[in-house]
This record gives C-alpha cells, sequence and structure tokens, in this order.
C-alpha cells in the first residue's frame, strides 16, 4: 500500500533479493533499467491492515513506468546496481515518500519472476477534510467558532475511527486569512498526519503560503497547485480552482491539460478527482453563484476518460452529491461551520463539523461522512462582517479581486489607521478603509 507523504527515505538494495528496510512509500517517479529479463517486485505489508501489497516493477526493457512506485537509480545506470552477483549497493537518490508507521518494504531486482495473473488491489482508505479556515491566532474565532478548537475535535474523532489512514485529502480553505500561521497551525494539528496529506488551495487560502510551510507541495510561489498521486490501482488527482481575489473557482488551462494528460497515461484504470469548487449546482442559490464558472469544460472532458469514478469537492460547508457528465460528486462538511442546504443566502446549520471517509477495494469505491456525535460550537448569525477586498470592490474603489489583493498585500490600504495586508480582514460596521487619499467608512455588510 502506498501513500502519498513527504518524508523522503533512503533506501538501499543490497541484493537480488535482500530485504530492504525502509518505510512504506509511493512516488510518480520511474524505477529504471532492471537487469535484462527480470522483473522488479515491491512487496509491503501495511501495519493497520495486515494485508500485503505487491506491485509489479517492470518488465525490464528499458525504462518503463512503475505505477505508483518508483525508484530513480543513478547509481544502477551507472553500473553499481545488483550485478550477476546481485550485491552491490544502490542508493535511492531521488524523491521517496512514506507514511507514518508503516512498514518494512522489500525489493527484489533478481531473476524474472511473474505476478500471479489475478490479483486484487488492496483496501485503501482516503480521509477528506475540508474547509478548516484556521485563523492566525489559534483562540481566533470565525463566525464565533473557534476553528482551530473545532478542527481538533475533528481530527480526534478522525483518528480513534480510522488511525492509520493511507491518505489524506485536504480540499481548501485551510488558512481563512491566507496566513503562513494559519499553515503553521495546520501543521501542527496534523502532527504526524502531515506526512500523509494531500493539499490543494481553496479561495480562502495562498499557495506561497501554503508552500512555505508544507513542502511536499509542488511547485513555486503563486503557481497553481497539483497532485497526482497512486494508491493501490488508483489514481488520485488534486486540481487547484483558486482564482486570486475571488470567492468563485476556475481551472485553468493548465489545470486541465495536467488532467488530461494524466487521465490519458491512466488509460482507463480507475481514478479519483479533488477540488476545491463544487463542479456543479448543489441547490443554494447563493453558493451556485461561487462554484466552479468553468465547470463545462470539465464537463466535456470527462466523458473521454471513463476511469474517473468520483469527484470530491469541499467549499460548500455540507454534504451533498450530484452528477456532472455522469459522475458522482460528492461535497464533505466543513471542520468549521456549516452551511444551511438548499438556503437562498448564507444560513448556518446546526449539524456538527467532520469530514468525509472514502474507501478503495478492487476497482469499486465507497464513500460516507462522518460528524461529531454534538455541536460543539454555535455559529453566531449576528457577526456581521465583510472581508476586506470583497469591501473594495463593493465599493468601487477597485475593479477585481484581484486588484484589492494586490493593492492590499501591498501595502496600500490602511483599516482604522494602521496597514493592513490581509485582504481577508473581516470589517465592522464602524470600520473605517483609506486607499490613495480616499476614506471608506463600513455601514453595513
Ligand atoms: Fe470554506
Ligand atoms: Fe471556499
Amino acid at each position: 500500500m502506498r501513500c502519498p507523504a513527504a518524508r523522503p527515505l533512503s533506501l538501499s538494495v543490497l541484493g537480488s533479493s535482500s530485504l530492504v528496510s525502509a518505510r512504506l512509500f509511493r512516488t510518480d517517479l520511474f524505477f529504471r533499467d532492471l537487469a535484462p529479463a527480470s522483473t522488479g517486485l515491491v512487496l509491503a505489508n501495511h501495519p493497520a491492515c495486515d494485508r500485503r501489497f505487491e506491485q509489479q516493477a517492470t518488465r525490464c526493457k528499458g525504462r518503463k513506468r512503475l505505477r505508483g512506485n518508483a525508484l530513480d537509480h543513478q547509481a544502477w545506470q551507472s553500473g553499481e546496481g545488483p550485478s550477476a552477483a546481485g550485491v552491490k549497493a544502490v542508493r535511492v537518490c531521488t524523491k521517496i515518500w512514506g507514511p507514518h508507521g508503516a512498514s518494512a518494504t522489500t525489493l527484489h531486482g533478481g531473476p524474472h519472476r511473474e505476478l500471479p495473473p489475478e490479483r486484487k488491489s488492496p483496501m485503501a482508505t482516503i480521509l477528506q477534510i475540508s474547509d478548516l479556515h484556521l485563523l492566525s491566532q489559534p483562540q481566533g474565532t470565525l463566525k464565533g467558532v473557534p476553528t482551530s478548537a473545532s478542527l481538533a475535535l475533528v481530527l480526534q474523532r478522525a483518528r480513534d475511527a480510522y488511525p492509520d489512514p493511507d491518505c489524506i485529502v485536504l480540499t481548501g480553505d485551510l488558512s481563512h486569512e491566507e496566513t503562513v500561521a494559519g499553515y503553521e497551525l495546520l501543521k501542527w494539528h496534523l502532527g504526524d498526519w502531515g506526512e500523509r496529506c494531500l493539499l490543494i488551495p481553496g479561495n480562502h487560502d495562498n499557495r506561497t503560503g501554503l508552500r512555505e510551510v508544507f513542502r511536499q507541495v509542488p511547485g513555486m510561489s503563486d503557481e497553481p497547485i497539483w497532485f497526482q498521486s497512486e494508491l493501490g490501482d488508483w489514481l488520485l488527482l488534486g486540481l487547484d480552482t483558486h482564482v486570486p481575489g475571488e470567492v468563485y473557482g476556475e481551472l485553468s488551462a493548465q489545470s486541465l491539460n495536467r488532467l488530461e494528460t494524466a487521465l490519458t497515461e491512466n488509460g482507463g484504470r480507475p481514478a479519483l478527482v479533488f477540488m476545491h469548487h463544487h463542479p456543479g449546482p448543489v441547490g443554494s442559490t447563493w453558493l451556485d453563484k461561487i462554484g466552479l464558472q468553468n465547470a463545462p469544460l470539465l464537463e466535456a472532458l470527462l466523458p473521454r476518460h471513463a476511469g474517473v469514478r468520483g469527484l470530491f469537492c469541499g467549499h460548500i460547508h455540507q454534504v451533498f452529491e450530484g452528477q456532472l457528465a455522469g459522475v458522482p460528486f460528492y461535497s464533505a462538511p466543513a471542520t468549521a461551520i456549516q452551511f444551511l442546504p438548499g438556503s437562498e443566502t448564507v444560513q448556518f446549520d446546526l449539524q456538527p463539523p467532520g469530514f468525509r471517509v472514502i474507501e478503495l477495494d478492487g476497482d469499486q469505491f465507497s464513500t460516507a461522512t462522518v460528524r461529531l456525535d454534538h455541536m460543539p460550537f454555535t455559529p453566531l448569525h449576528d457577526e456581521v462582517t465583510i472581508k476586506l477586498d470583497q469591501f473594495l470592490k463593493l465599493t468601487g474603489a477597485v475593479d477585481t479581486g484581484g486588484q484589492a489583493k494586490l493593492l492590499i498585500q501591498g501595502g496600500e490600504v490602511r483599516v482604522n489607521d494602521e496597514v493592513e495586508t490581509r485582504r481577508g480582514r473581516k470589517l465592522k460596521p464602524g470600520d473605517v478603509v483609506e486607499l490613495d487619499g480616499e476614506s471608506f467608512a463600513v455601514d453595513s455588510a
């Protein structure tokens, strides 16, 4: 069983059938150049379910992709790899990511060995955790709900029910104020689970800050975030729908191209796709205005890839099941406040916070949501606020959310006589915003 975790491991191959003491791993790299006419085989025992995982590595005609597992053997290429005697060391020199608590891995690089023709994928468990809205201050509240404390309760519930998930997908709105402090708080909450997390941003996130704290997030600075990971025979893909300065979401041309390519290469094998914004209507007027704006492009892509079994999103802070091009999509409850399904305007629901669990078995999956047994914090309906960037748009001081973001982060906006660089700064009636020598008073939100 592989897991998309983040800690690079060193791994040595000491012979054609030797035990390698290393943690379970996954990666999308390549397992190169086993000796001709041999087959690599990776074995792993999962500590939680006690199932053995076997992965055929290659048939050794030059480079061949190893689905889900890969080792980049530079030493192998330089002639230090297992010879006929098979005793020379090979050092893994690219990233091999292993989760906490995984078991030993054995690598055989010797004579050809066929795998049994009918092998089932091992069962795997994915937890989807969404819409955390962590604030810079751990004791901070959003609509009266202490989001850090609420997340702690949800994570404890998850750890009790699923002590050793294979993978945790965080589907955005992680740091409500887009601050590094919010991501650091998240990392602290995740603890050892942080290593097995896949992350994508929501509208409240900041890619640069996210990358600064979670080094496993690929790419640079504000580039769209993307993940591609394999779990058993399944492909997991994460799409970035964040549009700077906006609440709605969009898939960039780059993200759509990556998705198309990944699914084409996957060749129809089962895949799950994760994103923050909902890709179809959910029956709430206000939420349907701020979903995935270019969902028709995704809708047009999906019929070309029969392997996509399901789409998973956050953003709507409620449980919903819909369809896009015949593919089911599911949302997750937030770990903070919940929105009332079917509402015309923003209304809070009194459902407890929770998370979604997805279980893979063979080429099928099942999914369900898990909530706390009780509502730990009641949201305050009367907390009237508006975000700073939204306020600037509303007053006409800027034309777009992106423009507001640049001005705010550039230190050109003052709130109550102090420079404010957080575009998510909550304004209350009575606050005064200054930009370019003009003052705007907050009368209502
Ligand atoms: Fe959210
Ligand atoms: Fe959101």
